[in-house]
């Protein structure tokens, strides 16, 4: 997809959207497991925060019923079982040695424990719907190796210049960026990344997770033509992950006043910000939704789907099952992920 393409969903995402489910996914755990890239494998390379059903594990396989598998999800939409994770954001002190940037809840959501909020968008036009994606499926957004903008895939990153996600304009900005905001972010960073919206109707995967689903072409978004090598359309399904960076004050960046923050698997730049998914809903309730363009924002309800509060979904977490210290200043990124600039 085309930058251009990414930029006008970013413009049409917040709530102006006729169909837009947003909610809050808080923290399910923060680990280095990936069972999408590396499954079995414990650990995995880099670390994750990881989002959803408490099914997920290091091995979850396109066979299992994730539904039936987990007791409960830290989506506030309690039949969404689905996991989300993205890699996780570091600190690097002058000392060279790093620590973790918390995550904080989104606005309106602000009760959430952390983790992300998710979003689901129907198109705007009633006659065109989308199919939701069967049980076993799964996908990959982004390239975790790409250090420099790419025509493929962007993500979009939101300096906030003061809590209480200030300055925060609708759409898209003139300031947001495709890599990590350069400046000290006292109310955070804010970072969106989409997922392809077009599917291939057969395979719930594919061997590097991306080439069974596609972008749109032509029109912009869910407004585009899905590729006749991938002729279902899917939901625009996209996670924005809001990190306290205003934690780590100016005074102990570099002293060439470069900025400090990398991804967990080595990425200075943000261009390499990548997001799985893993699908995990429960019956066919999703797909009502979608059917009835449903939009939950400013507190409307969407009938389609049974949802709890904030509080209840936070009680809903996983312990490490790969176990990885988050609280101190370490001397390494986990797994001793290399940082790499090209
Ligand atoms: C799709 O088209 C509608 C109607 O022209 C427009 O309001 C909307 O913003 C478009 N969506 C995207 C993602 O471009
Ligand atoms: C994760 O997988 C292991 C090994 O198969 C299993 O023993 C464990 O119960 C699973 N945990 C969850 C939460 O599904
Ligand atoms: C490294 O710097 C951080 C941030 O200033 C500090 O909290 C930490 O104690 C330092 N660690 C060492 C080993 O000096
Ligand atoms: C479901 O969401 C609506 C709208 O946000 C809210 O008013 C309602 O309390 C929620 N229902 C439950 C059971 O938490």
């Amino acid at each position: 997809m085309h930058l251009t393409s990414l930029l006008a969903i970013a413009v049409a995402a917040p709530s102006v959207h006729a169909g837009m489910l947003r909610f809050a996914c808080g923290q399910l755990v923060s680990e280095r497991l990936d069972p999408l890239v590396n499954p079995g494998l414990n650990p995995s390379p880099h670390m994750h925060q990881i989002v959803g059903g408490n099914a997920f594990n290091a091995t979850m396989s396109p066979n299992s019923d994730i539904p039936s598998q987990a007791t409960c999800t830290t989506c506030t939409f309690t039949e969404d079982f689905s996991n989300y994770w993205t890699a996780m954001l570091y600190f690097r002190a002058r000392n060279g040695t790093f620590k973790r940037v918390p995550i904080m809840a989104n606005e309106y959501i602000e009760a959430a424990n952390g983790g992300m909020t998710v979003y689901y968008l129907s198109p705007d036009d009633k006659n065109v719907k989308v199919t939701v994606p069967k049980p076993g499926f799964r996908m990959l957004a982004g390239v975790q190796s790409l250090r420099q903008a790419d025509s493929k895939f962007v993500n979009l990153y939101r300096c906030y210049d003061e809590l209480g996600f200030k300055p925060n304009p609708m759409g898209m900005a003139t300031t947001d960026t495709k890599d990590l905001p350069k400046r000290h972010c006292a109310g955070g960073i804010r970072v969106n990344t989409f997922f392809p919206t077009c599917w291939d109707g057969k395979n719930l995967d594919s061997p590097d997770h991306q080439s069974h689903v596609s972008y749109t072409t032509g029109a912009l978004g869910l407004n585009g033509t899905c590729p006749s090598t991938h002729p279902v359309m899917i939901p625009q399904i996209f996670i924005e992950t809001i990190w306290d960076t205003g934690k780590f004050p100016k005074e102990e960046w570099p002293t060439d006043g470069s900025q400090p923050f990398v991804f967990s698997q080595g990425d200075p730049t943000g261009f390499g910000h990548h997001a799985d998914y893993i699908f995990g809903w429960q019956g066919d309730g999703l797909q009502r939704a979608m059917d009835a363009k449903c939009d939950n924002t400013f507190g409307k309800m969407c009938l389609e789907l049974k949802n709890t509060t904030i509080p209840q979904a936070n009680k809903c977490s996983q312990p490490q099952k790969a176990v990885e210290d988050l609280d101190s200043w370490i001397p390494t990124l986990p797994g001793n992920m290399p940082i790499t600039y090209s």
